[in-house]
């Protein structure tokens, strides 16, 4: 092995060499983007063949470099194509996304800028947008001025970072603490708030729900039932179950949980883009009533990944759960009083907003400002028709599903999910039909189950996916 030449700095070149910028290079990644950027449509993509792909990578980081091209090539041969493109508007499986144009091309920015969202004292200018954008959502859904919160990585890392402020700020305000707390939830809740659960140590209470909806009395009973409703320190209600797409009755819970002193967590990861929809607002009346929502923009509001919102009615809560203490951040948490003009050339500085205190991280990439920037040029008209052509398109499959004799629609669509039965179907053929239909490149859906049979469930948020796609998927299940 050859040692590198060191310049009189002992820095070597090869380690300088990586802080040039090589306008080949640039040029071909950005080409690269370019392309994908105007792919339409953009390729659905298959599963990788995991010994394919170990071929491809085998040996490929060693001690010295490669060309860019040679490695870019690689991706673009035998990486991406074995990515299945989740914002092809035929992907209908799981959550799909769909960011806007804007908003990946903005991430590009961030990027290429090193945006981080840490602390107001490194960041203020990323922070003051990113608040921009919490605010719009915090007020769609009601809540009051002084709520905020901050971006997080996605609706499993929002789920555990409120319920840890739950769990605490009941543990604080009560005269004795319960030894293990316990937190009501459906069985449709999601499987991150079970996992959020096991994590922080606390454990069920298990509602009944009504017609798969958890309803303020269906709470009520259960917390009337139980032996000791004093370890109840939280409800998780969802606006819009990852299955079915279905919106707890949120006032009622919310009533419930305010006269029992319960933590009233909302878990909007999916459906609280419906927030932006006069035509389904209505079903998410009581969720001003929450002390802490999560809304993923990286699902239904159209932004790149990865881009959770995670909003407290009372902020001051999570900074007193989530702060990390230590000599070299205290710097970070001073106020305007102690930043004074004598140490700033005259700049002043606000009450320090850091949104690391306000979930379990520290330092943070400025993730909210794709979404920032999307909606500032295309404005929230533009998002509440994107959302709406998600539920339009969800109305569109349930009647075609009706349409045909060998499918059966299992519930009218609530938000853009849409859950049917190919009649006399096995899991297995639900697999092999799935199979097929991405051999073909027809569409990515996989089966699921519904009251333990084995169904197919479609979920549209893509603006791009028309009836066409609808009808052609629908028509390989006869
Ligand atoms: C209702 C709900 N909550 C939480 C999550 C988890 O979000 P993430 O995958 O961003 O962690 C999802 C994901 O689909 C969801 O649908």
């Amino acid at each position: 092995m050859t040692t590198a030449p060191q310049t009189p700095e002992g820095v070597t070149d090869p380690a300088r060499a990586m802080y040039r910028l090589d306008p080949a290079m640039l040029e071909m990644i950005f080409s690269y983007c370019r392309a994908r950027l105007a792919a339409d449509p953009v390729p659905l993509d298959l599963p990788g063949d995991k010994a394919r792909l170990e071929a491809a990578l085998d040996g490929l980081i060693r001690p010295e470099g490669r060309s860019p091209e040679s490695v870019l090539n690689l991706f673009a041969t035998e990486l991406a194509p074995a990515v299945i493109s989740i914002d092809s508007p035929r992907f209908l499986s799981f959550i799909p996304a769909a960011p806007t144009k804007a908003s990946l091309l903005f991430d590009m920015v961030v990027s290429c800028s090193s945006l981080q969202g840490t602390s107001w004292l490194e960041a203020a200018g990323a922070i003051a947008a990113e608040n921009q954008t919490l605010r719009v959502l915090a007020d769609l859904a009601g809540l009051p001025p002084e709520a905020g919160g901050c971006f997080v990585s996605g609706g499993s890392a929002g789920n555990l970072s409120a319920l840890a402020v739950a769990r605490d700020t009941a543990g604080r305000r009560a005269s004795a603490p319960p030894r293990r707390g316990r937190v009501a939830v459906s069985d449709e809740v999601h499987a991150s708030v079970t996992n959020a659960l096991r994590l922080l140590g606390l454990d069920t209470l298990l509602v009944e729900a009504d017609d798969h909806r958890l309803t303020g009395s269906g709470l009520a009973a259960a917390l009337e039932a139980d032996r000791s409703p004093g370890e109840v320190v939280a409800v998780v209600a969802t606006a819009g179950t990852t299955n079915a797409g279905i919106v707890d009755d949120l006032a009622g819970i919310a009533s419930v949980a305010g006269k029992w002193g319960l933590w009233f967590h909302v878990d909007a990861a999916y459906g609280g883009a419906g927030l932006f929809s006069p035509r389904v607002r209505d079903r998410y009346r009581g969720i001003e009533a929450a002390d802490s929502l999560v809304v993923d923009p990286h699902k239904w509001l159209f932004a790149p990944f990865d881009c959770a919102a995670l909003i407290y009615r009372r902020p001051a809560l999570a900074k007193a759960v989530h702060t990390q203490q230590a000599s070299y951040l205290e710097v970070t948490h001073r106020d305007d009083t102690e930043w004074d003009r004598s140490d700033h050339d005259g700049a002043t500085y606000d009450e320090p907003f850091n949104p690391s205190d306000y979930a379990f991280h520290l330092t943070r990439r400025a993730r909210g400002l794709p979404l920032w920037f999307s909606l500032a040029v295309h404005g929230t008209e533009a998002y509440r028709e994107a959302v709406e052509a998600g539920l339009a398109i969800a109305q569109v499959a349930a009647s075609e599903i009706r349409r045909r004799p060998y499918l059966k629609l299992l519930r009218e669509p609530e938000l853009s999910i849409v859950i049917y039965e190919r009649l006399g179907w096995t899991w297995a053929e639900y697999e092999s039909w799935t199979q097929r239909l991405l051999a073909e490149q027809i569409g990515f859906v996989t089966p699921s189950r519904w009251e333990g049979r084995p169904i197919a469930r479609l979920a549209f948020l893509h603006p791009g996916t028309t009836p066409e796609v609808v009808r052609e998927i629908l028509d390989t299940m006869a």
